[in-house]
């Protein structure tokens, strides 16, 4: 094995700080690949004979109840801001009952000084919250017992292992050995204490690997597709030499679109916890993710941006966000979730 990719206390805490700072700037956002969701629309129903405070957004997920089927997506940590960003998402998730995952908690194992940025289960005492870490450092040291502490760190629910290959590349001293990652995936599997999710971070996971992680004993997946923010363009922001730029420049674009991911995974595996994320920015995209089969949707930029201003802006987009998932299930007649999945009330537009 690797050993230890162990980078300087400064070195990741500016990747951290860089990573919040370039992520705020709308330049880092997909432009011309799209989410896909745009392609479909819901069918209006004007006599939904239902009231609207009849309509029902909770929902389980890896045997937890949540009040509304929205992720607060794995994020930050290791810095102040971070500490931040992170106990004032962690404290709107608790009020309405959603999950929230952190970031890479990889600083908090090298640098234990960072562990309390991501030390957020005390204001969020009752929420799904997930842990973090690339997969790829099960290459570079890290093993079974380092999960374990970075999901007791937490008090985590799941281990989410984050595969970002295009980040890695574009990334200076990026660890880029990706060899032999699903064997020791399915060995996490069978050890850990808790369930394990696997996430790309805005490229896409495709129905056939779905199934090789599914077949590995992956619990759920999300599969964090393209049209959103691009990690491709965030890398690129910050190389300091022009070849890295320019890789970034190249593949700032590339990825499997989101809606794809969720309907071709939908059409291989039923039954798999599946999130939808990548791009989605409000509750219509939200709607239609569901409609196509995802169970939970999950955000990451409109939490940052909200995050960052404060609190109370989180509540408010969390607000928001259930206002029109709610809206979408009304004006298609479906009391619930189960309803608007099973209803056929999303349809390819016509061109
Ligand atoms: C500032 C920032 C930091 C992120 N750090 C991580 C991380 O440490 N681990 C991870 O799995 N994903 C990370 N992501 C990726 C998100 O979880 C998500 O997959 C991606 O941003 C796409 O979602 P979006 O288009 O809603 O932003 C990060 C995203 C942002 C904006």
């Amino acid at each position: 094995m690797t050993s230890p990719s162990q980078i300087s206390d400064d070195a990741i805490q500016t990747r951290k700080a860089d990573h919040l700072r370039i992520c705020l700037d709308d330049k880092v956002q997909c432009k011309t690949v799209t989410t896909g969701f745009e392609c479909y629309r819901f069918s209006h129903c004007c006599l939904p004979e239902l009231a609207l405070s009849d309509i029902q957004l909770s929902t389980t997920f890896l045997g937890k109840s949540l009040d509304a089927p929205f992720l607060i997506s794995s994020m930050t940590g290791g810095t102040e801001l971070a500490k931040t960003i992170n106990q004032r998402l962690a404290t709107v998730a608790q009020h309405f009952k959603i999950p929230m995952g952190v970031g890479s908690q990889r600083i908090a194992v090298e640098h234990p000084q960072a562990a309390d940025t991501f030390a957020v289960r005390s204001h969020a005492p009752d929420i799904l919250l997930l842990a973090n870490l690339g997969g790829v450092q099960l290459n570079y040291g890290y093993n079974t017992d380092t999960c374990r502490q970075i999901i007791d760190l937490l008090a985590a629910d799941a281990l989410i292992l984050h595969l970002n290959p295009l980040q890695e590349c574009i990334q200076s001293r990026g660890d880029t050995n990706f060899r032999g990652l699903l064997s020791q995936i399915e060995q996490l599997c069978q050890t850990l204490p808790v369930p394990v999710i696997v996430k790309e971070v805005g490229n896409g996971i495709s129905s056939d690997l779905a199934l090789r992680l599914i077949a590995a004993g992956v619990a759920a997946i999300d599969v964090a597709g393209a049209g959103g923010t691009s990690w491709a363009k965030v890398e690129g922001e910050r190389a300091t030499d022009l070849r890295q730029h320019h890789l970034g420049q190249t593949f700032a674009e590339w990825g499997l679109p989101t809606a794809e991911c969720v309907t071709s995974i939908r059409a291989v595996a039923p039954d798999i916890p599946l999130i939808a994320s990548g791009g989605l920015r409000n509750g219509l995209d939200a709607a239609k993710a569901l409609a196509l089969g995802a169970d939970l949707a999950g955000m990451a930029y409109p939490f940052l941006q909200a995050a960052h201003e404060s609190e109370t802006a989180v509540y408010t987009l969390m607000e928001l966000l259930i206002a029109e998932l709610e809206t979408v299930l009304f004006c298609t007649g479906n009391a619930t979730l189960a309803d608007l999945r099973s209803s056929q009330c999303l349809q390819p537009n016509r061109i």
